[in-house]
């Protein structure tokens, strides 16, 4: 039996136990994945937190997100799925959790990643490591995706097969309904 984390997500110990790793994942990438495996063989207890935006409509609502995620992570035992809104640091305080974990892809990640770790950390003293994205990714995101897939692009390899087919089939509409 695993000894149970204390409210901070901490174990008596002082060793780290559980954490969030936060996003839009609209949708879910490889370079993602990558992220979530690393922290799964490092954390107990990983939360994959879909943020809840109102102010910006995606391509894949939140319950397409949360089943896609949910799907791509079946076989890591400790990592769950959830969603949030507003603050990370409220559902972080919520869940009991004290480590945020971010990749990092390039320099240009740098500068917002780090206002934000620092912002966090300034709210409630919640922490961000940062894993160095595996240079096979580092070049990749869900926007890229998106907008190459909407060109017909083939984006194998990028992302897992549930989100190419559902892509496929959401640009396959849109460019037969436009001609
Ligand atoms: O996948 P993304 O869009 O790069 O993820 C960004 C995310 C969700 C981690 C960030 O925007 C976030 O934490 N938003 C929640 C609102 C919040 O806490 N804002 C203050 C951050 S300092």
């Amino acid at each position: 039996m695993r000894e149970p984390a204390d409210s901070a997500g901490v174990t008596t110990g002082g060793i780290v136990r559980r954490c969030v790793c936060p996003g839009s994942f609209d949708p879910v990438t490889n370079g993602h994945l990558d992220v979530v495996e690393r922290a799964a063989g490092v954390f107990d207890d990983v939360v994959v937190a879909v943020l809840v935006n109102v102010a910006k409509k995606g391509l894949f609502d939140l319950d397409e997100r949360i089943e896609i995620l949910r799907d791509a992570c079946s076989h890591l035992r400790n990592v769950r799925i959830a969603s949030f809104e507003g603050l990370l640091v409220d559902f972080a305080r919520q869940n009991e959790i004290s480590v945020v974990i971010r990749g990092l892809r390039a320099m240009t990640d740098f500068e917002h990643e780090l206002s934000m770790a620092q912002m966090n950390h300034r709210l409630t003293g919640l922490e961000t490591f940062f894993v160095a994205t595996n240079p096979e990714y580092s070049y990749l995101s869900s926007s890229l995706v998106k907008e190459v897939a909407s060109y017909g692009g083939d984006v194998s390899g990028l992302v897992p097969k549930q989100v190419q087919e559902r892509l496929r089939g959401r640009f396959e509409d849109g460019r037969s309904n436009s001609r």
